[in-house]
């Protein structure tokens, strides 16, 4: 091999974020900030907490929650067996699927001493909860601990000879059957939404013994293994809240709808359109759904694969459809407005009436449907400008029954969440929220500094300043002023302070702001008084 050839293999890798995952850097993290001090703050005066739950979570969990059919349970999570004892679950492996030589008794006998220092081990890590003791598992290792003395039996009993000659030996087939039944972690998916998070956290902490309802809300990544584009990430962020617990009250609904309209306006955030329906209940939902599908059966030739295909597994799914083809078939379809309950008719023109007492302006959309199972009666979402064809920044509901289905109390709830990726990109597009960011940014002096009594002068001062809390940019070696101060312009700073000898020597530091050049000599104290009055 040449050496060329050989330097070019030498050469590393070169890592890259993987795909649909993405850094947020500097400058634009400041937005981010931003819009998360927002969220705090408002969301506190509507008396709502934080909470942080995991980032994984029993795959069972969001399956019964966000319901299997759905595209991300069946298609988006990224779900994996999470092993605390790999080795055991190698060995396990070995033997499940090695078979032994049955008409050989030495080799019988040497895999059966396998198996039963595996049982042993198996039993001693049930013991320790290094693999969880699930029914199944507890199952397995009876069995097995039944099992092996019989197959020990094998080549030495005579009688089991005869079956041995038979061909492959049953007992050891039971065995090998038995191990791969075992499970050795939880099945664990990196969440793709929250709420189910939420409602396990209520459950799990007795939150229906606090006063009702409980507010809580959420910042942080989800993960869905989406097709990547414009405003859709593998990796990406949510702003949520959810009220669990009380009265079902439409004042709820429209309370939480008005949080985030808030929250919007403080942002000013652009072209902001809140579409609302009903979906109904699990009376009237599906009488509705029933309708739905013999309409759709009747026009089912007209419709894209998708479509024909949800007429069988969500019908309610098919009024979600982009196709431009399928448009004004949808639109002669059933409006489930017509087809709620009386409860649920009340309760959605309740919710409308709150919405109108606190100013919120809505669209009524009866094809909005939500894609996730565990929505009934309201569901909302809201788009914004700038966001080409993934425009919704929040989707929510109400979910009643939620915390029930996942072995709690029954008890009301209703949220949102807030794609945070999208709420961003759309304030970037609006100029207005650009030049706010900039105004947020901290004000940056740059200690232009020469010879090593200055140095120290240097480090004092920026300990100062940085507890006075101005952002300081102190250089970690010794520059020519001239340098100092191209630099200080390349990092956009206001000022520079610049320190040399003289500076020192007087107690009198020179400040210079970048803007126009000008100059001014200043004590320590006199320089604090001036940048705090800015
Ligand atoms: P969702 O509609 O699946 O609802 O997601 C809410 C928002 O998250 C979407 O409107 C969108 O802005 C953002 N989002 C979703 N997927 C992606 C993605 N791949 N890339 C970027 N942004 C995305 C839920 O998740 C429910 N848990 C909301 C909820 C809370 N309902 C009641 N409480």
């Amino acid at each position: 091999m040449s050496e060329g050839a050989a330097k070019k293999e030498d050469k590393p890798r070169k890592f890259q974020a993987i795909r649909g995952t993405r850094d947020l850097l500097p400058p634009e993290t400041a937005l981010w900030n931003r819009v998360e001090q927002t969220v705090h703050s408002v969301f506190a005066t509507f008396g709502f907490g934080e909470i942080r739950p995991p980032i994984f979570e029993a795959t069972e969990l969001f399956a019964r929650a966000v319901g299997g059919e759905t595209d991300i349970v069946s298609k988006e999570m990224y779900a994996f067996e999470d092993h605390e004892r790999p080795d055991l679950a190698a060995l396990r492996t070995t033997i499940a699927y090695r078979n032994p030589d049955v008409l050989n008794a030495w080799s019988v006998r040497l895999y059966i001493e396998q198996v039963n220092e595996f049982v042993r081990a198996f039993e001693d890590a049930i013991e320790k909860r290094e693999i969880p003791a699930t029914p199944d598992n507890l199952r397995a290792l009876d069995d097995l601990k039944n099992q092996v003395p019989r197959a020990s039996m094998i080549g030495t009993d005579p009688a089991s000879n005869v079956h041995i000659t038979g061909g492959f030996d049953p007992i050891i087939a039971g065995i090998r059957e038995l191990l791969r039944a075992i499970q050795f972690g939880d099945v664990i998916t990196l969440r793709p939404e929250a709420t189910a998070s939420v409602c396990r956290a209520y459950i799990e902490h007795n939150m229906q013994q606090l006063p009702q309802p409980v507010k809580l809300y959420y910042i942080g990544p989800m993960f869905r293994r989406e097709r990547p584009q414009k405003g859709r990430y593998r990796q990406f962020y949510q702003i949520g809240a959810e009220i669990l617990g009380g009265t079902d009250a439409p004042a709820i609904d429209a309370e939480v709808i008005e949080m985030v309209m808030t929250f919007f306006d403080k942002l000013e955030l652009q072209g902001v359109q809140l579409d609302i329906n009903s979906i109904g209940c699990r009376d009237c939902r599906p009488k509705y759904v029933e309708l739905l599908r013999a309409e759709l059966l009747k026009v089912k030739d007209k419709l894209g694969p998708d479509s024909q295909r949800r007429i069988e597994t969500n019908p309610l799914r098919v009024l979600d459809s982009k196709l431009d083809s399928e448009q004004t078939i949808i639109a002669k379809l059933p409006h489930i407005a017509d087809h709620l309950c009386e409860d649920c008719a009340t309760h959605y023109a309740a919710v409308k009436r709150q919405l109108e007492l606190r100013g919120v302006l809505y669209r009524e959309n009866w094809r909005l449907v939500r894609g996730l199972d565990y929505y009934m009666r309201t569901t909302f979402e809201i788009t914004a400008a700038g966001l080409g064809s993934q425009n919704a920044v929040c989707g929510g509901g109400r979910y009643d029954g939620l915390v029930e289905l996942l072995g709690g109390p029954p008890t009301k709830g209703i949220g949102f969440a807030i794609g945070e990726d999208r709420l961003i990109l759309s304030l970037q597009e609006s100029e207005k929220a650009q030049s706010r960011v900039t105004s947020h940014q901290s004000l940056l002096i740059y200690i232009a500094w020469m010879g090593q009594n200055a140095h120290a002068t240097a480090i004092r001062a920026a300990k100062d300043l940085r507890n006075a809390g101005f952002s300081v940019e102190l250089p970690p070696v010794e520059q020519k002023f001239g340098k100092a101060l191209g630099q200080a312009d390349k990092l956009g700073a206001r000022f520079a302070l610049i320190l040399g000898d003289n500076e020192v020597a007087e107690g009198l530091w020179t400040l210079k702001t970048l803007a126009d050049g000008s100059q001014q000599k200043l004590t320590e104290q006199d320089l604090l008084d001036f940048l705090r009055k800015l």
